[in-house]
């Protein structure tokens, strides 16, 4: 398959949003990552998002939306409090999680009873989507395991000739996923840290919001091999994607928490090709290029990466969780 290369113009979202409608993958750009996108009421389009992935099917796709009519074909039991919460941080990198409508397919939900919907902020997201007049489902489009995509480029190592056409966007301003709220039960659960925190949300609601417990649990790694498709066993997190390896690199990560510099001098000594990164206390700029630092690095052959860690709240939290994903949960005091 030659992957299509199109451009941010009406006339090339309407191709695209034509292959989408044919049951074809399209990736596009969207403030947080590049999203791989198919027609999500369409079982067989979403199917092939699975495999051109790699990604295991029982891990449920986000469903992006363009406007609040929407919410209501896909979603029902939305409520007060997630209306809220659109209102404020629609468009924009915040995932809700509802109970579904019967018209979205399983695969779309790998089998569960709720679906998770986000109104995006990219324009051309939000174009594409409308001009498609579906909704459409979206996993970040990278190959499972590997880094979040941050540019098209990126988007291109991943997934040349395995999907029909790339909007060739801009890179993406937030850089990290969106945050997913489960909004099921009585009070909101954070199933994924990103760009809107914990404090944004109760500050707006005037509720207490819990982390997912499986946030803080640290998966087997014995269980969690290179490919990142094998389940950690009894890791059950709510938000399925959660258990499985992400974000690495193929350079060994490795966060410090101090010097970065002693422990990069031992291991040259070694022979190994070492890079540093250090963000300071920027979690916006960090956010924005910690997944595209990784690429980076891999493109030039590094073999260890050692990485500051942040100590910032809110959005720092959101990075530690990726960092901490891609070192395999590998910290080190120094
Ligand atoms: O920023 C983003 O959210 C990007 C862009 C493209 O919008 N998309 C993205 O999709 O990160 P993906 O598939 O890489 O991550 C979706 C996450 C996974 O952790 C998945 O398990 C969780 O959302 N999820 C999806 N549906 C769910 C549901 N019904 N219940 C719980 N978690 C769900
Ligand atoms: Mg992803």
């Amino acid at each position: 398959m030659k992957t299509l290369r199109l451009n941010m113009t009406t006339e090339d979202i309407k191709v695209a949003s034509e292959i989408i409608c044919a049951g074809g993958l399209v990736a596009f750009p969207t403030e947080t990552v590049y999203g791989l996108g198919a027609d999500a009421l369409n079982a067989e389009a979403v199917r092939s998002v699975y495999l051109a992935k790699g990604r295991p099917s029982d891990n449920p796709m986000i469903v992006h939306i363009a406007d609040m009519q929407a919410l209501g074909q896909v979603a029902r039991e939305t409520g007060e409090a997630a209306l809220k919460l659109a209102e404020a941080f629609w468009p924009g990198p915040l995932t809700m999680v509802f109970k579904r409508q019967e018209i979205v397919p399983d695969v779309t939900t790998g089998g569960l009873d709720t679906v998770a919907v986000r109104m995006p902020s990219n324009e051309i997201a939000r174009e594409l989507i409308r001009e498609a007049g579906t909704p459409i489902a979206a996993p970040s489009a990278n190959l499972s395991g590997k880094p979040g995509p941050t540019t098209c480029n990126d988007v291109l190592e991943d997934m040349e000739g395995r999907i029909e056409a790339v909007i060739m966007g801009e890179r993406c301003e937030v850089g990290i996923e969106s945050t997913v709220v489960d909004m099921t039960g009585a009070l909101p659960i954070i199933l994924r840290p990103g760009k809107v925190t914990k404090e944004d949300i109760e500050e707006l609601l005037k509720l207490e919001v819990s982390y997912d417990e499986a946030l803080f649990d640290r998966p087997n790694k014995e269980l969690n091999p290179e490919d990142g498709a094998q389940r950690a066993e009894g890791f059950k997190p709510k938000s399925p994607g959660m258990k499985y390896k992400h974000y690495a690199p193929k350079a060994r990560v490795r966060l410090v928490h101090g010097e970065l510099e002693p422990l990069a001098k031992e291991a040259e000594a070694e022979g190994t090709v070492v890079a540093t990164l250090d963000y300071g206390e920027d979690s916006e700029e960090a956010a924005r290029r910690f997944f595209a630092d990784l690429r980076e690095l891999d493109r030039k052959g590094v073999q260890l990466i050692l990485v500051e860690t942040l100590n910032t709240p809110g959005l720092g939290f959101s990075i530690m969780n990726r960092m901490l994903k891609s070192a395999g949960f590998d910290v080190v005091e120094n």
